[in-house]
């Protein structure tokens, strides 16, 4: 019989399981009942903001294979640090084969893998567990983007013609937590963690509604990263204190800043332009995720700090720091904007949603790991991009052994 209810487990009960357990308010069908991290302080407290919010009966698990064994969890979601994604997937997938417990779907945060060798065993190991899969992709959810899609493609390309160029921009002043600044254990640097929402979610606006992914063939990709901000000893020395000495970007920098021009071949060969900015050297209000979609007769455009509700504070208001305006917030005195539902407008609700809908009818969500490992073999191709200064056409030679010279610890643009 097929269930009308599913049970859900977190695993890493860190930032974005907040963004999640926040997000479940909007979600039907479902609760969060386990909350897995190794760390049992982030445990517990992942656990009373869901039980505050009422979104679940939620409760802490010793590990991920006791939440693959309560017949209560029929689906995880894995919101824990790239660098462990492997070790993860590996044990939710032999838990299940060892028939530990029964699961009918796990989903995975961005990005599914630090390279294409990773996203690949991530696709796999789910496939051999029989699990349906979600790639945790929020923007390609995100009303503004998804409304914004409908309209424009109703209208402006039904009469004028499809959209040809694409520009996605997500720039902030840098991440929350020190792992994520170490090319070794991240991935990369601000293109592997940001460019990831930027590629897929500028490809599906391209898309047309309803068509499948592969109707834009990638033909090149060219790509450019340096490192701007944070490798001047100043900066330097403010990742070295937050991390208790351990990230040195004198020596082993990541790159704060990155574009791609990612060229699509469309249906009848005509080329098709994804453009994309990512930052971690952007002060700002706070996070700004922008977009534009350009067509023969229109052009659509989302600024996500261009928010209807703005405070002002004067120079009298010194309050203490904090992101209750926006996410990754610089400031609080001042005109500042606020995204007055961050949960929503950034899509976690309709992502989560999406999600439950899709396991509870027994079908693959429509952003599922495969959608994961493309967005991997793009941002590959743009590091070997970066890394050359030329232009790559699509798909290289090596592409599924590439790990990027940041990602190795090698990569210093001042010590070329
Ligand atoms: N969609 C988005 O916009 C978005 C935003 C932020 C983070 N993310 C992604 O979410 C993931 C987590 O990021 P975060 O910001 O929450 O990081 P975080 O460091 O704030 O939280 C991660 C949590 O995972 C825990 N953890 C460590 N090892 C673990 C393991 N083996 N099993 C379970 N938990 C473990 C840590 O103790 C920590 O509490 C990353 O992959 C990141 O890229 C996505």
């Amino acid at each position: 019989m097929k269930k009308k209810y599913l049970g859900i487990g977190i695993i890493g009960g860190g930032f974005i399981a907040r963004f999640h357990i926040r997000a479940w308010v909007g979600v039907r069908d479902a609760d969060i009942l386990g909350i897995f991290d190794p760390d049992e302080k982030r445990a517990r407290e992942a656990v009373a903001l869901a039980r505050k919010l009422k979104v679940g009966n939620t409760k802490t698990y010793k590990s991920i294979s006791d939440m693959v064994a309560d017949p209560a969890i029929d689906a995880l979601w894995i919101g824990a640090p790239n660098y462990t994604r492997l070790e993860v997937m590996e044990e939710i997938s032999h838990a299940v084969l060892k028939g530990k417990g029964e699961l009918i779907g796990v989903t995975c945060e961005k990005p599914l893998g630090r390279n294409v060798k990773e996203a690949r065993r991530m696709l796999e190991l789910a496939k051999k567990a029989k699990l349906l899969d979600g790639y945790l992709e929020n923007q390609v959810f995100a009303p503004a983007v998804v409304r914004g899609k409908e309209i424009v493609w109703a209208r402006g390309a039904a009469i004028s013609g499809p959209p040809y160029l694409a520009r996605a921009a997500e720039e902030h002043s840098g991440p929350h937590m020190p792992w994520f600044w170490e090319g070794t254990l991240q991935g990369g640097g601000v293109l592997n963690d940001m460019m990831c929402h930027s590629v897929e979610e500028a490809r599906f606006m391209l898309t047309p509604p309803g068509a499948p992914r592969n109707v834009l063939k990638p033909v090149s990709v060219t790509a450019y990263m340096n490192c701007l901000k944070w490798q001047e000893p100043h900066y330097a020395a403010i990742l070295a204190k937050n991390s208790g000495g351990k990230t040195d970007y004198l020596k082993r920098p990541a790159e704060d800043f990155a574009r791609s021009l990612v060229e699509y071949k469309d249906k009848k060969g005509k080329k098709v332009i994804v453009e994309t900015t990512t930052s971690w050297c952007y002060i700002g209000a706070g996070l700004r995720l922008t977009m534009e979609l350009l067509g023969p007769e229109y052009s659509l455009q989302i600024n996500t700090l261009d928010a209807g509700l703005k405070v002002f504070f004067s120079r009298n208001v010194m309050g203490k720091e904090g992101e209750d305006l926006v996410e990754k917030q610089n400031a609080e005195i001042g005109l500042m904007p606020v995204v007055a539902n961050e949960e929503t407008e950034y899509g976690y609700i309709a992502e989560n949603r999406h999600m439950v809908q899709s396991f509870l009818a027994g079908k693959r969500p429509e952003e599922n790991f495969s959608d994961g490992v493309n967005v991997t073999e793009l941002l590959m191709t743009a590091y070997m991009s970066a890394e050359k200064s030329v232009t790559i056409p699509f798909p290289p030679p090596g592409l599924d052994t590439f790990v990027p010279a940041v990602a190795q610890g090698t990569w210093n643009p001042k010590g070329k």
